[in-house]
């Protein structure tokens, strides 16, 4: 659109110029002085027209995408253009001073929109208060698309992640590849209904179903319908694990993926029903209300568990780290969901099976050294780095390639990555793991 508008202009002025040359010229070769003299005045009221609707075009361009109140001076500009032009074709005069009241009209009717709040609004604006019970439900959606991509139209960027992480495992959006995580497109179709009469579901008989956890916590139920089952997937994701996504070993029977009201992502029950309202509004379904979704995750997490409302603060801007480096590097692998992929020697809670033990201080060496091996490090640092950076450098068989996410050079800061670098050059296969720092 800028580039289109952008061209147009310098071929607008180019143009202009031509006309200009054109009418000076035509000037010139009229003898007769009263001919002239009308001439003169219409070749100076063409000028400033032309000139005018330039100017108007400008700065209509510069300001389209900031909400800029400068946008009703293009429109009154463009007013006065007409209403010269009828002055300079005569024939069309009475055409063009319509069109130029309705411009006029136009004009004023924007002016008055995007003028009169900012002058009578006399209060501060409202920022980060963020109210999630009394939003529409694309208000809504647009909260729940920043917290799972981390701004709104991010969804289709890749790499685009927010403070809900889902990114890291599951792809969004048809024809994406879902090799560690079901592709969410469709989810509210097949929760209610694949899901729930899915026999290894067994809804409703807790008993029966045969997962590293029956339910969320004792008499919490099983989900009834389509919301609840997408909440239950959130709070307690070995409550029912979808066929070929286990972690390897337990015959499907436990997920990998973290309870998202549980640190370190830690959604509060507001932000899930963003996150849902999400899933539902982008497939153009009607989302259940906020107030079912809430209810919906009441069943399946326990008040002790609920992570304090943080509805009042606004989803994360779009460059948020998962990790600043302030933290100790047990809790960098946390957050980053390095934990939910990888076995790390240490590390609490680091059990994923999903790609390598790292071990890199017996692993680097050896990668470096294989015959396959194209990446650029030389020494075991540097393979970390390269591994974290750029994970597709060096596919460790046998695990398939694009499964580890693509996106930690951006979302760790530089001194988060060193104190992952630093520790896992450390882990050596038999020995004592390092002490955390
Ligand atoms: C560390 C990887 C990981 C992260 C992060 C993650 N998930 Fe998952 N998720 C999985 C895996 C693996 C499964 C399939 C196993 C299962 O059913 O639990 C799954 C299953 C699901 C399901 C059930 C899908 C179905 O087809 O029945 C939903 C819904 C879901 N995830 C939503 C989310 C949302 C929303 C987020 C972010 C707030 C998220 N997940 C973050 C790995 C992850
Ligand atoms: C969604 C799963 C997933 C997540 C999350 C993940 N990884 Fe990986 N990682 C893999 C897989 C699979 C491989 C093996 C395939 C490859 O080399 O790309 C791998 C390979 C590696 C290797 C190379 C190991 C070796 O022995 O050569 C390193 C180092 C590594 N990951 C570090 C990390 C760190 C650090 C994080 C967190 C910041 C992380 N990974 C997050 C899946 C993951």
């Amino acid at each position: 659109m800028g580039n289109l508008i952008n061209e147009a202009l310098s071929m607008g002025w180019m143009a202009m110029a031509l006309l200009v040359g054109l009418l000076i010229y035509f000037q010139v070769s009229i003898s007769d002085p009263v001919a002239k003299k009308r001439a003169t005045f219409k070749t100076f009221i063409g000028i400033i027209a032309a000139f005018l609707m330039f100017v108007a075009i400008a700065n209509y361009k510069n300001n389209f995408y900031g909400e800029n109140r400068l946008l009703p001076v293009s429109l009154v500009m463009i007013t006065a253009t007409t209403f010269m032009l009828a002055l300079y074709f005569t024939n069309l005069g009475a055409l063009l001073k319509i069109g130029g009241f309705m411009f006029f009209v136009a004009a004023f009717l924007s002016g008055y929109g995007n003028w009169l709040p900012q002058v009578e609004g006399g209060f501060p604006p409202k920022e980060e208060k963020l109210d999630f019970s009394s939003m529409t439900p694309q208000q809504l959606a647009d909260e729940g698309e920043k917290i799972i991509f981390g701004g709104i139209g991010q969804n289709k960027v890749q790499g685009a992640i927010g403070k809900g992480q889902c990114p890291l495992c599951h792809a969004f959006h048809q024809g994406m590849l879902g090799e560690r995580a079901p592709n969410l497109i469709g989810l509210p179709e097949r929760a209610g209904k694949e899901r729930l009469e899915d026999p290894k579901y067994s809804k409703g008989k807790p008993a029966a179903r045969e997962y590293a956890q029956k339910e969320a916590f004792p008499g919490s139920g099983t989900a009834e319908n389509g919301q609840e089952y997408i909440a239950e997937s959130h709070a307690c994701p070995s409550c029912y694990v979808v066929a070929g996504y286990g972690v390897k070993g337990t015959n499907d029977k436990e997920s990998p993926m973290p309870a998202i009201h549980k640190p370190p992502i830690s959604l509060s029950l507001p932000e899930l029903a963003a996150v849902d309202t999400w899933l539902y509004v982008r497939e153009g379904r009607e989302a259940p209300s906020y107030e079912e979704i809430i209810k919906s995750y009441e069943k399946f997490i326990p008040e002790a568990d609920r992570p304090k409302q943080q509805e009042e603060k606004a989803a994360g801007p779009a460059s948020a780290l998962l990790a600043d480096g302030s933290e100790p590097v047990d809790q960098i692998f946390a957050k980053a969901q390095c934990v939910s992929c990888h076995t790390i020697p240490g590390i609490p809670g680091a059990t994923g099976t999903i790609g390598p033990k790292l071990e890199e201080g017996t692993n680097a060496p050896l990668r470096i050294k294989d015959k396959d091996y194209k990446g650029s490090a030389k020494s075991t640092p540097e393979y970390i780095m390269e591994s974290i950076v750029d994970p597709s450098a060096y596919v460790v068989k046998p695990f398939p390639d694009n499964t580890m996410p693509k996106v930690f050079g951006q979302k760790l800061s530089a001194g988060a990555l060193k104190k992952i670098v630093d520790y896992l050059s450390q882990v050596k296969a038999g020995a004592p793991p390092p002490k955390i720092s």
